[in-house]
């Protein structure tokens, strides 16, 4: 069933765990996500950013499939259709859509821009039952054609944007969109502990889930990190799987040209990874 994430969040600080965010690309990737989440009993979030949403050719196809894939899945854990990285406008068209979350970032507006902005959204989602995501401090490298600078988040500033009544909130800690590069600094976690002390029990999401060492994220979960964004881990898993039937000639043997076949390695290491990281973040047997 699609729900707002806002309940699943609460459970998760209090449980001292974090729901995974997988963003989607295709059909492959949903059912890949919703399968692994049913499978190990997980609350799950989709992500879908605008390029995503673009590409799926439109926010309200998206939210048809998941609808229908839940449904003809018999998918029964929680399962949040979250904007990621959302413009104003995106989220406007994400609520007309059916999702049940969003990300309003305004991280690259001056914080009054950004106060004003999410203050406005949080009270339309809030009306019509969604749950919203604000961001503070920016996550560094690009995440389909989102740059980000990898300031870390004041807490004062966190502090302002929680007031306003969002459900959870992204600080940027130093995390980093893409692949980590070699000479990474790690999380700031005196910025977080700051930020938590102030904002309390809020949720806090950790963007750039991919490749963060596993020490590292349970001591995000320590310090109320409830939900953990992970998207090009996934897409690494799909290319490998890929790239290895190919090599293998598999392509070229019999129907080994049916789509069906050449996705097939793809969509099973989607499945791998994805339960993986939800073994890391603890949500398995928490929906
Ligand atoms: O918003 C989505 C993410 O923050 C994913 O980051 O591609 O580094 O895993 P990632
Ligand atoms: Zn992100």
């Amino acid at each position: 069933m699609i729900v707002s994430a806002t309940e699943m969040l609460k459970k998760a600080v209090e449980g001292k765990y974090a729901v995974g965010q997988f963003n989607i690309n295709n059909l492959e990737w949903t059912k890949a996500i919703l399968l692994t989440a049913q499978e190990n009993n997980s609350p799950v979030i989709l992500g879908v950013s605008e390029g995503a949403g673009k590409y799926m050719t439109g926010f309200k196809t998206v939210a048809a499939m998941v609808k229908a894939m839940i449904e003809e899945l018999n998918i029964t854990v929680p399962v949040a259709l979250h904007l990621d990285h959302g413009t104003y406008e995106g989220c406007y068209k994400c609520i007309e859509a059916g999702f049940s979350s969003v990300m309003f970032d305004g991280s690259h507006f001056p914080i009054e821009e950004n106060i004003a902005k999410t203050s406005e959204l949080v009270k339309v989602c809030h009306e019509k039952g969604l749950s919203i995501e604000a961001e503070v401090g920016s996550i560094g490298g690009e995440e389909d054609g989102v740059i980000g600078a990898g300031e870390i988040a004041d807490p004062n500033e966190c502090k302002k944007i929680a007031d306003l009544g969002v459900d959870f909130l992204a600080a940027g800690i130093g995390n980093i969109h893409g692949k980590y590069p070699a000479n990474w600094k790690g999380l700031d976690f005196d910025a977080l502990a700051k930020t938590k002390e102030l904002i309390g029990d809020l949720p806090l999401v950790l963007h750039g889930g991919t490749g963060i060492p596993a020490d590292m994220i349970q001591k995000a979960i320590s310090l109320g990190v409830a939900k953990i964004n992970v998207n090009t881990e996934c897409q690494l898993y799909f290319q490998e799987a890929t790239r290895k039937y190919i090599e293998e000639g598999k392509d070229l043997e019999g129907k080994g040209f049916d789509p069906r076949k050449l996705l097939a390695p793809g969509f099973e290491a989607i499945k791998v990874i994805v339960k993986e990281k939800m073994e890391l973040f603890g949500s398995i047997n928490k929906a």
